[in-house]
């Protein structure tokens, strides 16, 4: 049964972070706000328990669980070998959305990396999270909690759509919606230079300068093309996905972007295909001038002059295509800057790499 517990997310109440930490120590799966998006965690030590997570996911089991602690002093618990270069760079990132590929533990259960020999950390900075992790005594393994495939969780009822039908024992803590809205940023330190596997809040212009060596962003961190799988296990996998088609339309400059827009948005009404826009508040004022705007659903994305607004919402954005019944979703593309990067990664992901973009 899934058990719904309202937290404050700033003052999480004691005696809810109890009844869900004894959940963690009894075996039982708890879904929990991170910065993020919200995790679906278990005992990261007990690998039965990890292993209703990937059940109640519908996930491959040789996609490795990300796990969480609530202090650095605990990474020795989880991974070996560390290289000495993160210290620097975790004292100034965690706690906060930096997830780092390291040497694995002997003792983290095979289910939890899915058979690889290194392990996937990071130190969450919401306060739910963190108090839910001391609690309980254990580091948490969790990947994001939405069912394999579907937009991650960036607020609890997307989690009570999900698994409101399952049966399984679970408590949801509801502390509202997640602060950034897409997933960490994930380093593989394991190799020389680091690898980007997945762009995120962190920004990669922020960890070039923390580590100070360069990173490799390979095309799949950018959302373009599949990942090599020894390298990123989960990348491979259609993610974030709607149900509902979904084209990106991707320009350099904003007045090709709203003429390309337009032009496309066209074509597919032409082909008398039901059509909604997810778009940003200044590319729909500039839509406006076109009568045919007015008679579509729009799902505005955000602010392009603030992209944070982008990120918080776009998880949401993505499920809310698929309540309206519409053939096509025509999403705009952004600038691949800061969190852009990571949002752009999404959005060529859900669309399963269906792009047009402007002639340069
Ligand atoms: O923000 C986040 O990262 C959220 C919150 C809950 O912390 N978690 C999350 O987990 O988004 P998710 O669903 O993305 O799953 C973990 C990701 C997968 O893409 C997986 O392939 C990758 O981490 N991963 C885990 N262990 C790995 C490893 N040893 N090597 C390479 N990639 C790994
Ligand atoms: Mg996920």
């Amino acid at each position: 049964m899934l058990k719904v517990r309202k937290v404050d997310p700033l003052n999480p109440d004691n005696s809810i972070i109890k009844e869900a930490s004894n959940y963690i120590r009894n075996g039982y799966l708890v879904a929990f706000p991170t910065e993020t998006v919200y995790g679906l965690g278990a005992d990261t030590f007990n690998g039965e328990a990890c292993l209703k997570i990937f059940r109640a996911k519908g996930r491959p089991p040789d996609n490795p669980l990300i796990v969480h602690i609530s202090d650095i002093n605990e990474l020795d618990k989880v991974a070996i070998d560390i290289p000495e270069i993160i210290f620097p760079v975790i004292r100034k990132a965690w706690p906060g959305p930096l997830t780092l590929i390291l040497p694995k533990s002997p003792d983290i259960p095979k289910e939890v990396t899915g058979g690889r020999n290194t392990v996937a950390v990071r130190s969450p900075a919401h306060p739910v999270a963190l108090a839910l992790i001391k609690s309980s005594g254990t580091p948490i393994a969790a990947p994001s909690a939405n069912k394999s495939g579907r937009p991650s969780p960036t607020l609890a009822e997307h989690i009570i759509e999900d698994y409101a039908n399952d049966d399984i024992e679970m408590i949801l803590l509801d502390a509202g919606p997640t602060f950034f809205g897409v997933e960490s940023t994930i380093i593989d330190v394991t190799r020389n230079p680091p690898v980007l596997l997945r762009p995120g809040p962190f920004t990669i212009e922020e960890l070039k300068s923390l580590f100070n060596v360069d990173i490799v962003v390979p095309e799949f961190a950018r959302g373009l093309g599949e990942a090599d799988t020894a390298l990123a296990p989960g990348m491979r996998y259609r993610h974030y996905a709607p149900h509902t088609r979904l084209i990106i339309v991707e320009c350099n400059d904003h007045d090709s972007l709203i003429k390309l827009l337009h032009d496309t948005l066209i074509d597919y009404l032409n082909k008398k295909l039901k059509v909604a826009l997810l778009i940003t508040k200044e590319t729909a004022n500039q839509l406006m001038k076109y009568p045919e705007i007015n008679e579509l659903p729009i799902i505005i994305l955000g602010y392009r002059e603030n992209t944070y607004t982008i990120a918080a919402s776009l998880f949401d954005s993505l499920r809310n295509l698929d309540k309206i019944n519409v053939d096509i979703g025509i999403a705009e593309g952004i600038e691949e800057r800061g969190i852009g990067l990571a949002i752009m990664n999404r959005l060529r992901k859900a669309s399963g790499f269906s792009i047009v973009k402007c002639k340069v």
